[in-house]
């Protein structure tokens, strides 16, 4: 019988840095060496091979949110991060996602668009017909580019044009549209638009200027939707606290900035930890958010009858497990390991329920104690090893500020002077 494994675990953050090891390894089935590969930075070599310029490496913590129950599969998080509060803060909204059955996530196709920008097109009707009609010769030039994406089943699949007015006239974008398996798809879809530029130039009579892909990636959807239960939120009431302060988000650009920005929270730290483009998915994220005119949440909540809030999240995602960092960098490959993901499909679903945890999290605290008191551990922390504090004094020196609510250096210096004169 193969052992089931889950990602529920309670206390994970009061293990030590050795034990929490050990359970990763055990749930990722990694080996010594695997495991190991956390304490090392990224070789230089691989740096050098990564950027320009190299003169050395930079660091960030990497923790592991628990609970996560996706599709009816357990998985741990792997996340990237400089900022205190994130990794637990999304353990916990999983922990309370996984009481009503987790995460439901979906996607589309891993579809990405190209744009080739045209000007000077002589006759826009005669040079879209043009295009149509050689609508398969064009597929056809795309998908010579690259024979591994048409042996995995992925290509170029088709054409959208569209005629923009602007300051300089009319011009013409037309969209390629390319399934990229799992590749985050720029390198190949740049290609793709690259090679095509004189083909359309010799249809339309025009000029070719911009051949990029957008990061606006509204052919690669990934939703996600969780239930939070009512009781482990407080009771009701703090449901309805909670759909307050998640009103101003759907109807405010000021308030969804920073909404969604706790989204981001969440799905940045994911994406680096898998050594992904975050800024691609900033942009295609926030673009979305925008996309019927007015910038607004990428989220949306309502109460069900049963009075349990009901949490959804849509966005582009284009992530990929092949190609890029994704390959290059060690941890990065780690991360994937942990995840046990097997397509970018199943790690985009990943990301976005992250995403909808985390901004659970920061509504719920918002809506509740604030989001201050859970910064307010681990602030004290480094405010007691700044007054010296070494091994044990330091959670001594912490706990205590934390319930005396002040976090001072000079408070901090004082307890742990008291603290040693009692020892
Ligand atoms: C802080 O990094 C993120 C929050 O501001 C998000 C929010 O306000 O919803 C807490």
């Amino acid at each position: 019988m193969t052992e089931q494994k889950t990602s529920k675990i309670s206390g994970f953050y009061k293990l030590s840095i050795e034990k929490r090891r050990e359970l990763i390894q055990h749930f990722a089935g990694l080996t010594n060496e695997e495991i190991n590969a956390f304490t090392k930075s990224l070789p230089l070599e691989t740096a050098d091979r990564m950027v320009e310029n190299v003169v050395g490496t930079f660091e960030l913590p990497l923790g592991i949110a628990v609970n996560f129950l996706i599709n009816g599969k357990d998985y741990l998080l792997p996340m990237a991060t400089e900022e205190s509060s994130v990794v637990a803060a999304a353990s916990n909204a999983a922990k309370i996602a996984r009481i009503k059955g987790g995460f439901t996530a979906e996607c589309s196709l891993p579809l990405m668009i190209g744009q080739i920008q045209l000007l000077d097109i002589p006759d826009m009707v005669s040079a879209s017909k043009e295009i149509l009609a050689h609508k398969k010769k064009i597929l056809e030039v795309a998908n010579l580019q690259d024979k591994i994406l048409i042996d995995l089943g992925g290509g170029a699949r088709d054409i959208e044009i569209r005629i923009l007015d602007s300051p300089l006239g009319k011009m013409m974008v037309v969209h390629l549209i390319v399934d990229v398996r799992d590749a985050m798809g720029a390198n190949v879809v740049n290609t793709m638009c690259e090679a095509l530029a004189p083909l359309f130039e010799e249809l339309t009579g025009g000029r070719v200027r911009l051949k990029i892909l957008t990061n606006l990636a509204d052919k690669r959807i990934v939703k996600a939707k969780a239930v939070f239960d009512k009781e482990s939120m407080g009771g009701e009431h703090v449901v309805d606290a909670f759909l307050e302060s998640y009103t101003l988000a759907s109807i405010d650009s000021y308030r969804a900035a920073t909404h969604n920005k706790g989204i981001m929270n969440g799905i940045d730290a994911l994406v680096i930890a898998t050594g992904n483009d975050f800024r691609a998915i900033e942009a295609g994220a926030h673009a979305y958010a925008a996309r019927d005119g007015y910038y607004t949440s990428l989220t949306r909540y309502h109460k069900d009858e049963n009075g349990d809030l009901v949490g959804e999240i849509e966005l582009p995602l284009a992530v990929g497990i092949v190609g890029g960092a994704a390959n290059m960098h060690p941890t990065a490959k780690l991360c994937r390991k942990i995840l046990g993901i097997t397509s970018a499909q199943e790690l985009a679903q990943v990301i976005v329920s992250l995403g909808l945890a985390q901004n659970f999290a920061a509504v719920f605290a918002l809506s509740t104690v604030g989001i201050q008191k859970g910064h307010m551990s681990l602030h004290a922390k480094n405010i007691a090893v700044m007054a010296g504090a070494q091994g044990k004094e330091i959670e001594q020196v912490s706990d205590q500020m934390v319930l005396e609510k002040k976090i001072k250096l000079d408070r901090a210096k004082e307890i742990l002077i008291q603290l040693r004169k009692t020892r």
